[in-house]
């Protein structure tokens, strides 16, 4: 064989094994947004419903004194919003990717993407990443699979995630549940907190750890924190039900039912992760209104993370988005007014009831 023929049968090989990579993500992140549009992988209980603030009919403050700004990752924000960790890759994928950063942008609230894996290993994906011309001023997460580091990611993937973007912080996602029901799943998850670790020692920029639906426990919390990273995302039970969806995915719905409630209740978590310290925390997984991030927030929260209820409207446009995020301020500061606190500080300290108390 010539060096030329050689040379184009090793190319031919690389292109189709590309091509299989490019196929099994595209089909992968293409289902997960097909599925999660859909009302029956939400959970239907809100955990955020059995709990209640106490009406304040003299808040004595000016409803226009209320000031939801906030900052994250050194950034200066208009709202303690986070647009959740999502996608990247599929051509579908793109134009959500950009109409979610372009809504960042113009609210004033941060945005991540999805698991970059396929980027790194597919560079033609990573267009699909690459938001930060549209969100220039607002913190940008980049994000990856935390069990991709069994599976032969090391520190120089993580740069790459990173530099990719020009991401403010990398979140480390965990998901054992969604692995083990996955078709594809990859279910070593030994020793991952102490390469965690070792990564955020390492890496210019801050880690951020989160679940993707089944939330952090105490436990959970406590390795994170003594693994040296401090920001934490509770993403817990009560919104997106990655059970149902990859169960769906694999044809076996039983499976999926079986393991819906699964997981840490939102609230739960949240406070779990008050509980620990010096962590800053997002509340997400099932915050739909403003009045559950209001919750989340006295729970504890620093940051509130929506994922679905962005998709939904992304999928559309970035006005939409906008839309959505405006309406979740305005909820979270009526129930602000109602209680008579004037910042997201005020909030924090501010007790909640368990509804039965009411
Ligand atoms: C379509 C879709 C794709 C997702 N992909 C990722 C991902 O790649 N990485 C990640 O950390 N979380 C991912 N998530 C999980 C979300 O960030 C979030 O933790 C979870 O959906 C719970 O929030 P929610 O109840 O507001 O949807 C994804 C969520 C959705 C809806």
């Amino acid at each position: 064989m010539s060096p030329d023929r050689g040379g184009s049968a090793v190319t031919a090989a690389g292109a189709a094994a590309a091509t299989d990579v490019a196929a099994e993500h595209r089909d992968r992140k293409a289902e997960h947004i097909e599925l999660s549009l859909e009302q029956g992988m939400q959970l239907r209980a809100s955990f955020f419903d059995e709990y209640v603030f106490d009406h304040q009919a003299l808040p004595e403050i000016d409803y226009d004194d209320i000031d939801l700004e906030t900052e994250f990752l050194g950034r200066a924000l208009e709202a303690p919003l986070l647009i959740s960790c999502m996608t990247g890759g599929t051509g579908e994928a793109t134009r959500i990717n950009r109409n979610l950063a372009e809504a960042a942008q113009r609210a004033g609230i941060a945005v991540g993407v999805g698991s970059q894996r396929k980027a790194l290993e597919d560079p033609v994906q990573a267009e699909s990443f690459k938001i930060r011309p549209l969100a220039p001023s607002v913190p940008l997460l980049a994000n990856l699979g935390a069990v991709q580091l069994n599976y032969g990611f090391g520190i120089d993937q993580c740069r790459a995630a990173v530099e990719m973007i020009d991401a403010d912080a990398l979140v480390f996602h965990l998901n054992p549940l969604q692995e083990a029901i996955q078709p594809e799943g990859q279910c070593d998850f030994s020793g991952l907190v102490e390469k965690m670790g070792a990564i955020g020692r390492e890496l210019d920029v801050p880690l951020v750890v989160k679940e993707i639906g089944c939330g952090l426990s105490v436990e959970a919390a406590k390795g994170i924190r003594e693994a040296g990273i401090s920001i934490v995302d509770s993403a817990g039970l009560g919104g997106t039900s990655w059970a149902r969806i990859e169960a769906s995915r694999a044809s076996d719905v039983e499976l999926g039912e079986l393991f819906a409630d699964w997981g840490v209740s939102t609230p739960r978590s949240i406070q779990a992760l008050r509980s620990v310290g010096g962590l800053t925390i997002i509340g997400s997984g099932g915050v739909r209104r403003g009045l559950d991030a209001a919750k989340a927030i006295a729970m504890g929260a620093d940051m509130v993370g929506l994922a679905q209820p962005f998709l939904v409207a992304a999928v559309d446009s970035a006005d939409r988005v906008v839309e959505a995020a405006r309406r979740v301020e305005r909820e979270l500061r009526i129930a602000m007014f109602c209680l008579g606190v004037r910042s997201i500080a005020e909030l924090q300290r501010v007790e909640l009831l368990k509804r039965t108390e009411r």
